[in-house]
């Protein structure tokens, strides 16, 4: 019988019910591990798999893929964008096909971005707290307009165009940088300008451009000292592009005055799990938490219900089109 079975790793009662959910029109079997794809677990892929489907922090090392191909399989299909976790001159070499979502909802991360200034700005977090003790008073809520602020983006690609243009709708001058610039953007009103210059003039700055080897700690000690002081920072990009510790020292100064995360640079050891019994050992992180005006969120900027439905619905696409000998879109395929 022709492999018909996708298993599942780093799998969530969500990914469940999504991918469950969207194969009724395709007709998989699917398994669902909860563990990573590491190399404990590789030898516990059957015979007669077709596809692992994996996340951001399962590990297809060189080693794992070459136990995958023993086993048969014959394509990797990511759920993600990302693929730096996945060797792919071994996928090449073994003729494992590579397959991932490059875009799922760029509007849930613009959202969310939105979502994370609006609670800085409004306090609406300690608010909620507040009135459960039944305590109304306003004093230490007073918050600040977006109208009429300027907001600096730093990346302009698919997020980032969808928050400008939320920005532009309450009524604030954009300003970005991007290596590239979007002239449908610059015609609705947003203002390119040098990365130096968008830090200056930011009341509000949001990143929205990948982690590159070239803009690792994008945001450091001496980038810090270029913007206003008691600028809002805003990163549901990655970690890395922020020199934590320089956050802290700024945060500490009043240099920044609110600071939004849905990432962190050392997330893999914290976030998608529930550590609510265990101790942290990492200082920095709650160094962050317990600032007044630092939000955090667990990466779950993407995490919307149209978000999760495109995940499902182009990974199964993806998959079957393979399945039947049929090439991709070349934005979907890596190898
Ligand atoms: P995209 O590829 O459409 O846009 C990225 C833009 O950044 C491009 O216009 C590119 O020219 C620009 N860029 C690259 N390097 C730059 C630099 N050094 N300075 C300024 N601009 C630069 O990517 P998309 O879909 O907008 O995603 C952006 C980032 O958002 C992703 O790389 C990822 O890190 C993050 N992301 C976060 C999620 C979350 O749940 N928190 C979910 C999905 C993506």
């Amino acid at each position: 019988m022709e492999a018909n079975k996708i298993l599942f790793f780093s799998a969530k009662p969500y990914d469940k019910a999504f991918f469950t959910q969207h194969n009724a029109a395709y007709g998989f079997e699917l398994d669902f591990l909860e563990t990573h794809l590491g190399p404990h677990i590789v030898n516990a892929v059957d015979e007669g798999t077709f596809a692992v489907c994996v996340f951001v922090n399962d590990k297809l090392t060189a080693e794992v893929i070459e136990v995958l191909a023993d086993k048969g399989v014959k394509v990797i299909a990511l759920r993600c964008a990302g693929f730096n976790n996945v060797h792919l001159e071994t996928a090449k070499r073994l003729g494992i096909r590579v397959c991932r979502v490059p875009a799922y909802s760029p509007e849930a991360v613009a959202e969310h971005a939105v979502a994370m200034l609006l609670t800085l700005n409004r306090k609406t977090h300690k608010a909620y707290n507040r009135v459960r003790e039944q305590n109304f008073a306003l004093t230490g809520l007073l918050g600040f307009n977006l109208h009429g602020k300027t907001v600096g983006v730093i990346g302009t690609g698919k997020i980032g165009r969808a928050f400008c243009k939320i920005m532009l709708g309450f009524g604030c001058k954009v300003v970005a940088y991007d290596l590239f610039e979007d002239s449908e953007l610059s015609n609705l009103g947003v203002q390119y300008s040098t990365f130096e210059e968008v830090l200056k003039q930011a009341d509000i700055l949001s990143l929205h451009c990948p982690l590159t080897p070239d803009n690792k700690y994008l945001i450091c000690q001496e980038t810090l000292n270029l913007m206003k002081p008691g600028v809002t920072i805003i990163n549901t990009s990655r970690g890395g592009l922020i020199h934590t510790s320089n956050t802290i020292e700024a945060l500490k100064t009043g240099q920044i005055g609110y600071l939004g995360i849905d990432v962190y640079e050392q997330e893999d050891k914290l976030f998608f799990k529930d550590l609510s019994g265990m101790i942290i050992e990492d200082d920095t992180i709650q160094r962050l938490m317990s600032f007044p005006n630092v939000l955090v969120t667990g990466h779950q900027a993407f995490f919307t219900e149209e978000a999760l439905s495109q995940i499902a619905e182009t990974t199964l696409h993806n998959v079957q089109q393979l399945n039947k000998g049929e090439e991709p879109d070349p934005a979907v395929i890596l190898i």
